[in-house]
This record gives C-alpha cells, sequence and structure tokens, in this order.
C-alpha cells in the first residue's frame, strides 16, 4: 500500500496536481482531515509493510447518510478526484461514491487476491512469500519429528490464497471453502506420499474452510500420526513489499493516476494477461473471481 501511496503522489506532483491523503480510509472522509503529501512526504515508504495512511474498518459507510457525508467534505475541501486503494469492501464503497458523482479510480489491494476483472491485487505476492518463508521454517521441525502441519493461512472467505501457497510450498492437501473437505483423500494422499518414504507432511487450509486445530485432530485421528497446527494470521499481511508488489504499485497507480486526469471515472485499474487497463467498478462488484482449481490438483499431483 505504501508503495502505492508514493507512487500516486509523485506521479500526481509530476503532472502539476496537488495531492491530499486522506487518514483510515472512508472513516477518514467523514471524520478526519485531509493531509497534503508532498513529494518528501513518502520518502522511504517504499519498502515498508502497512499503510501511512491507516485504515479502518468502517461499516458505518454502508448507510447512504454518511455517504453523502462524505461526498460533501470533498466538495468542502475542493478534490476533484479520489483514488481508493483497497478489496472489495473498499472498491463497492469507491463504486458508491462514483455513483454519487465523485470522480474515483480503485486500485486493487489485497492479499486474498479475490478481486473480481483483475489477475492481481496488490498484497499477494507479499502475503505468499510470508507464507513460503513460515512453512520453509516450520518444515524443519516436521521433517526432523517426522509430524504433519496444519498452517491455516488467510484469505477470507476465499481459497486463492492457500491453492497458490499450497502449490508453492509443496504442501500435500489443500482445504478451501469453495470445494467440500474430503478426509478420506487426504488420508489416501497422505498414504501415498508414506509409500514412497516420505515421512512428513504439510496441509494448507484456508481460514474460511474451517479451523486448522479441528483438522490436525482429524488426520492425527486417520493417521495415527502427530499433527501440529498452526495460524500464520497477520504475520502473513507484515513486513516489506516483495519487488513484485512494488512494481504492481508503481503500475497501478500511474495507470490510476492517468485514469483520473483523462476523466475515465469510476474505474478500477487492473492487470490482465500481463496488461494495465481499466474496468469499470461496476463490473468488479458485481463480478466474481474464480478460485484456480487447477492450482489445487496440481499441488496434490505435485506432492505425490
Ligand atoms: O481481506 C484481507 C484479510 O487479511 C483477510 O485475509 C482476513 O480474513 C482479514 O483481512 C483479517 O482482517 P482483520 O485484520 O481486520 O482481522
Amino acid at each position: 500500500m505504501n508503495a502505492a501511496v508514493r507512487a500516486v503522489v509523485r506521479r500526481g506532483i509530476a503532472d502539476g496536481h496537488h495531492i491530499w491523503g486522506i487518514a483510515r480510509g472512508f472513516e477518514g472522509l467523514v471524520r478526519g482531515q485531509p493531509t497534503a503529501l508532498s513529494a518528501s512526504s513518502v520518502a522511504n515508504i517504499l519498502m515498508t509493510g502497512g499503510t501511512i495512511l491507516r485504515t479502518s474498518r468502517f461499516s458505518d459507510f454502508r448507510n447512504p447518510e454518511v455517504r453523502a457525508q462524505a461526498v460533501a467534505a470533498l466538495k468542502q475541501w475542493a478534490i476533484d478526484g479520489l483514488i481508493v486503494l483497497g478489496g472489495n469492501g473498499s472498491l463497492t464503497g469507491a463504486y458508491e461514491l462514483h455513483r454519487l458523482g465523485v470522480p474515483v479510480v480503485g486500485i486493487p489491494a489485497s492479499i486474498d487476491n479475490d478481486i473480481a476483472e483483475t489477475d492481481y491485487a496488490l498484497g499477494f505476492d507479499t502475503a505468499m512469500n510470508n507464507i513460503v518463508a513460515s512453512v520453509d521454517k516450520i518444515r524443519d521441525t516436521a521433517s526432523a519429528h517426522d509430524r504433519i502441519f496444519v498452517v491455516e493461512v488467510m484469505g477470507n472467505r476465499c481459497g486463492t490464497l492457500a491453492v497458490a501457497a499450497g502449490l508453492a510450498c509443496g504442501a500435500e492437501a489443500i482445504i478451501i471453502p469453495e470445494v467440500p473437505t474430503d478426509f478420506d483423500a487426504i488420508e489416501e494422499q497422505l498414504k501415498a506420499t508414506y509409500a514412497r518414504g516420505k515421512k512428513h507432511s504439510f496441509i494448507i487450509v484456508a481460514e474460511g474452510a474451517g479451523d486448522a486445530h479441528d483438522v490436525a485432530q482429524e488426520i492425527a485421528r486417520r493417521t495415527d500420526q502427530e499433527a501440529k497446527w498452526v495460524v500464520l494470521g497477520h504475520t502473513q499481511r507484515g513486513g516489506p513489499p516483495t519487488a513484485q508488489d512494488r512494481l504492481m504499485a508503481a503500475l497501478f497507480a500511474d495507470a490510476a493516476v492517468d485514469a483520473l486526469i483523462q476523466g475515465r471515472h469510476g474505474m478500477m485499474v487492473r492487470s490482465q494477461r500481463g496488461d494495465i487497463g481499466l474496468v469499470p467498478l461496476e463490473d468488479v462488484v458485481s463480478g466474481h473471481k474464480p478460485v484456480p482449481l487447477a492450482w489445487k490438483t496440481l499441488a496434490e499431483i505435485l506432492a505425490r
């Protein structure tokens, strides 16, 4: 997020615009004051996690009267265009502001990578790398003790992060909300890997699919082997952004500033098959992004 904030500020200033930051997301539109952002105010944030603008979960924004207050505030502050950086909730809010006449452009950012109409959302690669690094460390214990580890990852109600991380980590099985859990198949998969001499294994569970502790208990019961569980939690979401996230943040921010300048409002910037482009926010909020189920199958084949 910081890499995107930096790029929006510097790209906007380069084009002769004044850039203001709104702290704490939509809550800041209603209850806060904008802060002028200079090129130097965003120095040294490219490599830091989190967001200097801070954020909030602001459910009051679902209330039309609260959204009207936000529109009034933007008018009062003489802000000509708004860039909203966030996941499905933020982009829905952005779409609602667009419908109220606010010139708005969205930038997809969510470690869940569950935003329709874009292949990529900022944060996903950093979260993936955090998960892979954690699993690599846990593997030392797993292999030394011949243990099964059930690792719960984030993703909200979506299994994309679990599937991609499971594939990247070489997990034996991946449990996601989109597919009913088949413990018989997991047991059979573990037995197949043990038949070729492997003595430890990893099961990745998406948080939306259930509890790692319950899964570990069921697996231990079925295999008669020690099964530990780890919930990676917010460790996945922090730390320095990867090179991929910094690159995508710069490209998305550049396209978002361009779109605002060209009057292409009510859009979200997106990456599709390697190209950066724009898509109406309406399509984003009404769309659905499928989970790459083929990757789950592939992970299971490769682990055998
Ligand atoms: O949407 C991003 C995400 O990290 C989800 O994967 C997770 O369920 C949620 O946010 C956690 O939110 P919070 O930090 O508010 O608990």
